[in-house]
């Protein structure tokens, strides 16, 4: 298939929803084989029986990332049907956000292994593949918890920060054997997890509108196509760089952005 990525290998963790989705299904419409995966079995062949329908190709794998031996077993797979690997995105990410005297010492076990040991052993596991291929494109979803804090948000915030240093640091070793390793940081974006909340909260898009300087908030293929240029040869001089992909939520300095809501609430009753 033509496209952008075509013939092109790309394993997804976490794409049974969300970005991980999105991007699954965005990279597919270019041209690239696609491993979806995540645990929930229903959703992933949901998701590859759309990709399919729509011309596309890709596969579904299970595997859940908090168990090293599957994330092995998942990249095995890719390999294993389609020859090779070439994109990887460490995306898959779920658990508890709270204050650290709440947290207990296993939640932030278990966050640590999801959020960013599993990215290490993504990595660890893929680079051989690309390797043998001349070389390949991973990319870590972070956040824009990963270069700012937020209230409550423990571990999440110290992960994200983990992820993007991680991804330095792969760039380093390994950028003169082909591999370009990059991070994602996503502002708030709207997935399905989050749509009952933003239908009993509608004041959050309001608020977007005002914190954030392109006046929304963001959606997963925002998101997807951020990534889609970071996994393409289009990006080849990029490595070891982290893409606000964020609305320029974290370029406006807090004095402003405080300024901003005052004159809203002034103006507005309602926030
Ligand atoms: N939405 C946002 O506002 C936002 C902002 C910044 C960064 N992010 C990051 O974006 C990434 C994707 O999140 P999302 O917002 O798209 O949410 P989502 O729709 O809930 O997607 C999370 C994905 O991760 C998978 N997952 C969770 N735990 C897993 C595990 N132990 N093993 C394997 N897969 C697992 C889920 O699949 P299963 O449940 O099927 O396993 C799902 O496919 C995450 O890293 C998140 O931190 C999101």
């Amino acid at each position: 298939m033509a496209g952008r990525l075509a013939n092109k290998v790309a394993v997804i963790t976490g794409s049974t929803s969300g970005i991980g989705r999105a991007t699954a299904e965005l990279f597919a419409r270019e041209g690239a084989h696609v491993v979806v995966s995540g645990r929930r079995e229903e959703l992933g062949a949901q998701v590859v029986e759309g990709i399919r329908q729509a011309g596309g190709s890709a596969s579904y794998f299970r595997a859940d990332v908090a168990d090293g031996a599957q994330i092995r077993a998942l990249i095995e797979f890719a390999v294993e049907t389609y020859g090779g690997l070439d994109i990887l995105m460490n995306n898959a990410f779920s658990g508890p956000r709270r204050n650290i005297l709440e947290l207990t010492e296993e939640e932030w076990d278990v966050s640590m292994n999801v959020g960013l040991k599993a990215a290490f052993l993504g990595c660890k596991y893929a680079i051989p593949h690309m390797i043998a291929r001349g070389g390949g494109s991973i990319i870590n979803t972070s956040s824009v918890h990963g270069v700012l804090a937020a209230r409550n948000y423990s571990p999440y915030d110290a992960l994200k920060a983990g992820l993007i240093n991680l991804t330095r640091q792969v760039a380093v070793d390994y950028g003169h054997q082909g591999i370009r390793v990059n991070a994602i940081c996503p502002g708030a974006i709207v997935v399905e997890r989050s749509q009952e909340h933003i239908r009993q909260h509608p004041e959050r898009l309001r608020r977007a509108q005002v914190i954030y300087p392109v006046g929304r908030i963001g959606y997963p293929i925002d998101v997807a196509y951020a990534a889609l240029f970071l996994a393409s040869d289009e990006s080849s001089f990029i490595t070891g760089h982290a893409l606000m992909v964020d609305g320029g939520l974290t370029v406006q300095l807090q004095d402003s952005l405080a300024e901003v809501v005052a004159q809203h609430l002034m103006e507005h009753s309602g926030w």
